[in-house]
């Protein structure tokens, strides 16, 4: 068998950024050894860390070591060292730097109720047992960039605040591409969010998505409006595979999807362009609140790891082997403190990541 060799940058970041990123490398590591899979591995820096250093929160050679892999890991960034500088050089434009610089439109985030930790959400078991969803975001267009924007004056001399929700064709395809595979990944069914009772820019993705569903026949394509799909996450969320939608309403469904499972510690994300690498990172923040003691969850950057051999790498047995060994060791009773619950055996950030190793080398 030949050796498959592929490029990762690594942005441990801030906080318990370095801490979680240790673990999510070493897990890579031995999945790699398992299946002759090689790594090349190279450290950048981002975020505060960057700032200390270079005094910029995403150097330029960062977004160049970025540019020239396979993928990119990204753990997290910021803390309370940086909260007093000026917004446009705080850590967190780093990741906005990320995003422009490798031109990052697609962001993906699953939600999935693991059955070890129902007990962590909010809503009731028979609601929430067995969901799975992944929520596609546009992530560059639409309203946080459509023009014009900005307070203007009326004519009266009242103040006026102007937004703009706007999609072209090519945005949309390039979206809507990204979620039909991703449901043939997956589930093979697909519901777009939109509001094209009222939004013309809604009318326009909505015909767009049922063009290409032309080229995704295998693909079951469903329609709901945004309020419809607010009501239906939480009322039945289990009727939802992968849902694809633009900026503002995916902003709003990610988070809203993601909180079904109660569980911030757990959950991963994958950012991808049109061709460069993508960036994978888990959904938290960098934690200052616990970081340097050994105490935070690694899960989330272990399952991050998982999306980056499934989406970028195209190797799905070995995002497999990590989500089962995920599974395998809350199984079999280890939990960090955020997902701690009575007679379980609570462990560090470090031993959670051998019991991942250990699931890994001995998978039952
Ligand atoms: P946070 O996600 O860092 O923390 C919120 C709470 O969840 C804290 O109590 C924290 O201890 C806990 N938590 C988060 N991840 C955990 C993990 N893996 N294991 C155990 N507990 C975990 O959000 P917060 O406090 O609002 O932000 C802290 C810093 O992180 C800020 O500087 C913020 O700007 C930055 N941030 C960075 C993000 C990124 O890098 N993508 C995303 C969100 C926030
Ligand atoms: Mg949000």
């Amino acid at each position: 068998m030949t050796q498959q060799q592929y490029r990762i940058t690594l942005l441990p970041g801030d906080g318990i950024g370095p801490e979680i990123m240790a673990v999510a490398v070493d897990v890579l590591k031995l999945v790699g050894q398992q299946l002759n899979l090689h790594f090349e591995f190279q450290t950048a820096l981002v975020g505060g860390a960057a700032i200390d250093a270079t005094g910029e929160p995403l150097p330029a050679a960062t977004l160049e070591t970025c540019r020239q892999s396979d993928a990119v890991l990204l753990a997290a960034i910021g803390g309370w060292k940086w909260d007093s500088l000026p917004s446009h050089q705080r850590p967190e434009r780093g990741l906005l730097g990320l995003r422009s610089g490798l031109g990052l439109f697609a962001n993906l985030r699953p939600a999935k109720i693991l059955p070890q930790l129902i007990d962590a959400s909010t809503l009731k078991r028979e609601v929430v047992e067995g969901v799975d969803i992944m929520v596609v975001r546009e992530l560059t267009g639409g309203i946080y960039f459509g023009q014009p924007k900005g307070i203007f004056a009326t004519e009266t001399g009242e103040k006026r605040g102007v937004n703009t929700m706007a999609y072209t064709e090519s945005e949309i395809d390039r979206i809507g591409r990204v979620a039909f595979e991703t449901a043939r990944k997956r589930g093979g069914k697909l519901c777009s969010v939109d509001k094209a009772n009222v939004l013309e820019v809604s009318q326009l993705w909505r015909d767009r998505i049922i063009q290409l569903a032309s080229e995704y026949q295998d693909i079951e394509l469903t329609h709901l409006y945004v309020d419809n799909a607010a009501m239906q996450l939480v009322r039945a969320p289990k009727q939802f595979d992968t849902i694809v939608t633009g900026n503002l309403f995916g902003d709003i469904l990610s988070d809203a999807a993601a909180m079904l499972t109660g569980s911030i510690g757990m959950l991963p994300s994958a950012s991808l362009g049109a061709n460069g690498p993508g960036v994978f990172e888990p959904v938290h923040g960098s934690a200052p609140d616990i970081a340097g003691q050994d105490k935070a969850n690694p899960i989330a950057q272990v399952l991050s790891v998982a999306m980056m051999l499934r989406y970028a790498l195209d190797r799905p047995e070995a995002a497999d082997r990590i989500e089962r060994a995920v599974l395998q060791v809350l199984d079999n009773g280890y939990r960090t403190g955020d997902i701690m619950s009575n007679g379980m055996t609570l462990v560090g950030c470090r031993a959670m990541g051998d019991a991942l190793l250990q699931a890994l080398e001995n998978p039952q």
